[in-house]
């Protein structure tokens, strides 16, 4: 498969996400910014990130689909192991697909590396609230693993707080290409009021997160992060707060990464893994 297809994929993606017009507008644009644009566009510094270290973050995975061609190739998505046989990504990566159409990609940052597992998926659970009570609310799935993964959990936060540290991660545009190597970028958190005077009526506080360098801009998740995790280090462990979500474009100033909150449905989590075991 070629960089081309990989990137028809993406675009699948965001089309079933019912993402907005200008959110669409820009899948558009990555597409072509991913083979047309210079290394110097401003869309070319995830983004703002840098190469994560192999065992950095040992819980993030690669949601891609079975078949030909290499992990990298067929990577879509991001999620995060919470149980050794669980992931959590987020609903728009995979509300039309079945367990069947999903593999996971774990034990390695370098998705073209021989340390890549890769695991089916045997049952597969959208959020019942996904879109509601706003388009993309809820957005969180969960993937019941063929088999258990060995790699690192990691935890749920199950309280919203004003967080002082955020790191984002994933295999998604970095505005110049789709990296082989998995990037992470500190984003600075974002208030629910600021987030709502950013997207007027898009925001649902209870079920969203948001993060980004609102005045410059420069640092954000991307296409092809989505599902993955948003942490906090506080406290010296990694703690899951979020997953990429949505934004309208990348990285720009004024519109930060929307991520859904954990901690607003985190008694739903429990509830699908506890009819799981
Ligand atoms: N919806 C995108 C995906 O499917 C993620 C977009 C995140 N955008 C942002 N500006 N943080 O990969």
């Amino acid at each position: 498969m070629d960089k081309q297809r990989k990137h028809l994929i993406r675009l699948g993606a965001g089309v079933a996400a019912g993402l907005g017009a200008a959110a669409l507008a820009w899948a558009g644009t990555a597409a072509n910014a991913a083979t047309d644009a210079p290394e110097s566009d401003f869309e070319a510094q995830i983004i703002g990130g840098q190469p994560a270290e192999e065992g950095q973050y040992p819980w993030l995975v690669g949601l891609g689909s079975p078949g030909e061609g290499t992990p990298w190739e067929r990577q879509f998505c991001g999620g995060s192991v919470i149980a050794a046989d669980v992931v959590l990504t987020a609903a728009h990566c995979v509300e039309d697909a079945s367990a069947g159409d999903l593999v996971v990609f774990s034990g390695s940052v370098d998705l073209e590396s021989d340390a890549v597992v890769e695991t089916a998926v045997a049952d597969l659970h959208v959020a019942d609230s996904f879109n509601d009570p706003v388009a993309m609310a809820n957005d969180w799935a969960l993937l019941k693993l063929a088999e258990p993964v060995d790699v690192e959990p990691i935890a749920l936060g199950t309280e919203a707080a004003a967080y002082d540290a955020l790191e984002t991660a994933g295999w998604g545009n970095t505005g110049s290409e789709y990296p082989v190597v998995a990037e992470w970028v500190e984003v600075p958190f974002v208030s629910d009021a600021d987030c709502e005077s950013a997207y007027p009526g898009e925001v649902d506080a209870a079920s969203m997160l948001c993060a980004g360098d609102l005045a410059n801009g420069g640092v954000d998740s991307c296409q092809g992060d989505s599902g993955g995790p948003i942490m906090t280090p506080a406290g010296g462990e990694q703690v899951l707060v979020g997953i990429v979500s949505w934004g309208y474009g990348c990285a720009e100033a004024g519109n930060p990464g929307v991520y859904a909150e954990i901690a607003g449905f985190a008694g739903a989590i429990d509830e699908v893994l506890a009819g799981w075991e």
